[in-house]
């Protein structure tokens, strides 16, 4: 039985004005995403209600209302105007899950700053890579992390300011401010940066095959889409109870992790520790979370730990749980039907694509192991990889391609005007995954079109990882590839060939590791370093990462027409 045309159906006059009329986009308020997501909605007469409640690793409890997030995001914007930022300077957020990251990242578009978030565990070489080429005017971060900053400042010479949110005492060097939240004065008004629907608000860092990773640029009006996905995907309602366990370092964490969730004027819990079932499960039972979003990695660690774990607590305050940045394999969803009574809901979109573009949307028949349809608004199809024309026979794999125009489309990426051009084809957006549809239009994902390494749902560059490889005095050649991991689905394994002069051993593996350690964030470490004598190449000297990594999966190795002959 198809059900295609009651879902296309019902959704044929869709128009993104709908969003617009909501948020009263572009009327007479400013149109700025800080301001939608904080001062809008105590205009509701929703000040007093709580818009986060955070728990550290220590079990420290704080929370903070909507009016508390307006007056300490307005004395961000204030502190970084008073300190000479300016409208579209580059402004990093480096720091753990801390209150200060989520609301200073208000306040960074409420002054007109570009937000940069970076993850907190990014070594300096990752750190150094993104700051460089953005050319970043300024950084917040913690006393924790402010060593990783003072060791690459003076490499980075626009960098000016290094804002440490947690001083105190703590003595400050050169370029650095204090500027603490809790002990800055209420700002009660701001005038806010009056963006347009296409100013620049937030540049995410993401790795592709070759060269550095790449600054998808987004801008105010993407809210748009972020507003209407958090509504009718991740169906969230006034008395909801939200818990995004992605860091703001991804895409998901500011979406789904800021922006969807308070221009929604919901409650979010957030929570800054490292993962364990039960840690999880006590939580989300302590705060009674309603929706849950989280990813397909965490999904399989909780399936480790089994049903038992689950009934150990009280979760019937769940009410919809949600999934994405990896395959959600049709067993975690038969699982988590078992497990919680509800299935989880796939979602796909990427960093580029700045909202949810496929899922299994609300009322809609879940297929597990589909990641469903198109969102209203979203024209989505998978084309021929040879002339890029869409692929009209059901079951057959093609390059997921999008119509662009929907309102949180990455715009650019910064500074790299040929590789964006790049993802345009035929008049698509490919995104740069093989996927089918079926004759319902359920897309059903098969693997990335390249060699990005996708580990827990991150995704890793090789490039970044083998330019740290080959620094090593013993290594000559390196590749880095996916390999099967039962829970974070793939994970590092590098080749190398080394130098004359150079045998492999434990302690050269280990000092090699040593010596990448410092360089990448531990998402980017290699689980496995494989000596070889050398690489597969093509004929013209590109090395053959796909070749290994089928090796490695067990997969046909496919046409090896190109390979050098040795
Ligand atoms: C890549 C994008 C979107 C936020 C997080 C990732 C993979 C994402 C799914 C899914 C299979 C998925 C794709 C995509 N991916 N969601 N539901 N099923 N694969 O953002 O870091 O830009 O990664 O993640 O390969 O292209 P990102």
């Amino acid at each position: 039985m198809s059900n295609m045309g009651s879902y296309e159906e019902k959704y044929k006059d869709f128009d993104w004005k709908i969003s617009e009329a909501e948020l009263s986009f572009g009327k007479n308020d400013p149109i700025n995403i800080g301001y939608f997501c904080s001062d809008r909605i105590c205009e509701q007469g929703l000040g007093k209600k709580l818009a986060l409640i955070w728990e550290g690793f220590t079990g420290e409890v704080k929370k903070y209302t909507y009016d508390d997030i307006r007056f300490h995001s307005n004395a961000f914007a204030q502190f970084f105007r008073e300190i000479g930022l300016k409208p579209q300077d580059r402004i990093c957020l480096f720091m753990d899950r801390i209150p200060e990251l989520y609301i200073s990242f208000l306040g960074i578009l409420k002054m007109g700053g570009i937000a940069q978030p970076l993850f907190s565990a990014f070594g300096e070489e990752a750190l150094f890579t993104r700051l460089d080429d953005a050319k970043t005017k300024a950084i917040l971060t913690t006393k924790k992390h402010v060593g990783k900053v003072r060791r690459i400042r003076e490499t980075l010479p626009e960098l000016t300011k290094i804002i440490v949110v947690d001083a105190d005492d703590f003595k400050l060097q050169e370029r650095e401010f204090a500027f603490s939240m809790e002990k800055a004065p209420r700002v009660e008004k701001f005038d806010v940066f009056q963006a347009e629907r296409e100013t620049p608000s937030v540049l995410h860092y993401t790795s592709g095959t070759t060269g550095k990773p790449k600054g998808a640029l987004h801008v105010h009006s993407s809210i748009i889409a972020q507003y209407l996905t958090t509504k009718w995907v991740l169906d969230l309602k006034p008395d909801d109870i939200y818990w995004c366990t992605a860091d703001p370092g991804w895409v998901t964490g500011t979406s789904y992790g800021i922006i969807g969730p308070w221009s929604n004027g919901v409650t979010q819990v957030v929570l800054d520790s490292g993962f364990s079932a039960d840690k999880w499960y006590a939580f989300a039972e302590k705060y009674k979370v309603t929706v849950w979003y989280s990813a397909p990695t965490a999904i399989r660690l909780l399936m480790k730990e089994g049903i038992e774990a689950v009934k150990r607590h009280d979760l019937s305050s769940l009410r919809y749980l949600l999934s994405v940045g990896e395959p959600l394999n049709a067993e975690a969803v038969v699982w988590s039907q078992k497990a919680f009574g509800k299935p989880f809901h796939d979602t796909y979109w990427q960093t580029e694509t700045g909202s949810i573009v496929i899922t299994n949307f609300l009322g809609m028949e879940i297929r597990p192991g589909s990641m469903g349809k198109a969102f209203p608004g979203i024209v989505a199809t998978v084309v021929d990889p040879k002339n890029f024309e869409p692929i009209t026979t059901p079951g057959s794999v093609g390059l997921i391609a999008l119509k662009p125009g929907w309102p949180s489309m990455f715009r650019a990426y910064w500074n790299n005007k040929e590789i964006y051009d790049n993802k345009f084809k035929n008049g698509w957006y490919i995104c740069g995954d093989r996927s089918s549809i079926d004759k319902d239009g359920y897309f059903w994902f098969v693997g990335r079109d390249d060699d990005v390494i996708n580990t827990a749902g991150h995704l890793v560059g090789p490039f970044e990882i083998e330019s740290a490889l080959i620094e090593h005095k013993a290594v000559a050649e390196a590749a880095a590839v996916g390999k099967p991991d039962p829970i974070n689905m793939e994970v590092v394994k590098a080749f190398v060939a080394l130098k004359k002069g150079f045998e492999p051993s434990d302690d050269l593996e280990l000092d090699i590791m040593n010596f990448i350690r410092k360089k990448l964030s531990p998402l980017a470490m290699p689980q496995e370093i494989a000596f070889v004598q050398s690489l597969p190449k093509t004929r013209s000297g590109k090395i053959m990462r796909r070749m290994l990594r089928a090796q490695e999966w067990g997969e046909p190795i496919g046409d090896t027409s190109t390979l050098e002959n040795d």
